[in-house]
């Protein structure tokens, strides 16, 4: 399998952009220190596509572009979800998803990249687990989910902001759940993004570093 997630975790960046407006700056490595493991995709050179949540407490539009401070040019980018694909539910097909976490409910995550394949459901049926609010609404708009029909196959804690692909494009990013193959999991609809993500990292092609006489100077 081609290298689809990265793990976010200890990764050296300087800036995340986070939903559509707030810029939030965070200091290198804030994730290890919070202990949170995310995973993220490559989508361009300077760019992480991740979950917000992952850089900040935000669970509506979970979406965030980190700019790295330097290029990744070994690991080739993600293929996001095409424009043409845009009226797709993606409701049956077969996705791929991918992470360093938990393996399992309070078990351990994983020291090497794992995969599994579960279905994607229709947004009605993804709903009916989420009625309650906890720990989200599922609103179709903007989420898809997806479950192993058996219950046996999941994303688990630490598999956040990494993706969910069909047919090798990313459609989602991995966002909420509640405990570990119990119900379906969230995860971010891509193509209700595609603008956002676009705009973002044309506005932020890379990182400027901003030196202590306070010029700026790019990367
Ligand atoms: C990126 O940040 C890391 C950690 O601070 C640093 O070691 C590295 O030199 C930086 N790279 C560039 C191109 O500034
Ligand atoms: C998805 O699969 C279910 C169960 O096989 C079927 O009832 C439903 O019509 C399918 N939906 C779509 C959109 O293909
Ligand atoms: C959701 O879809 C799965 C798989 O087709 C099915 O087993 C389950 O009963 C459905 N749940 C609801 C609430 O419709
Ligand atoms: C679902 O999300 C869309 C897009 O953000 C929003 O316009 C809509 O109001 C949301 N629906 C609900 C029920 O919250």
């Amino acid at each position: 399998m081609n290298l689809v997630a990265i793990q976010v975790f200890g990764l050296c960046y300087l800036t995340v952009f986070v939903s559509s407006t707030t810029v939030k700056p965070l200091k290198e490595s804030a994730m290890g220190e919070n202990g949170l493991l995310c995973g993220g995709t490559l989508i361009g050179p300077y760019h992480v596509l991740t979950a917000a949540h992952c850089t900040a407490p935000i669970r509506h539009n979970d979406i965030a572009v980190i700019v790295l401070n330097a290029s990744v040019l070994s690991i080739a980018p993600v293929n996001l979800v095409p424009r043409s694909s845009i009226q797709l539910s993606f409701t049956n097909k077969s996705a791929v998803v991918a992470g360093w976490g938990a393996t399992g409910s309070s078990q351990d995550e994983s020291p090497v990249l794992l995969k599994t394949t579960i279905q994607i459901r229709d947004n009605k049926n993804c709903s009916t687990y989420y009625e309650s609010g906890l720990p989200a609404f599922f609103n179709g708009s903007i989420m898809l989910c997806a479950a192993d029909n058996a219950g046996k196959k999941d994303t688990c804690p630490g598999d956040s902001g990494g993706p969910i692909l069909v047919n090798g494009f990313q459609v989602g990013i991995t966002s909420f759940g509640r405990g570990c193959a119990s119900v379906p999991g969230v995860y971010v609809r891509i193509t209700a993004y595609l603008d956002w993500i676009a705009a973002t990292m044309k506005s932020n092609p890379k990182v400027i570093i901003k030196s202590q006489n306070n010029k700026e100077k790019q990367n």
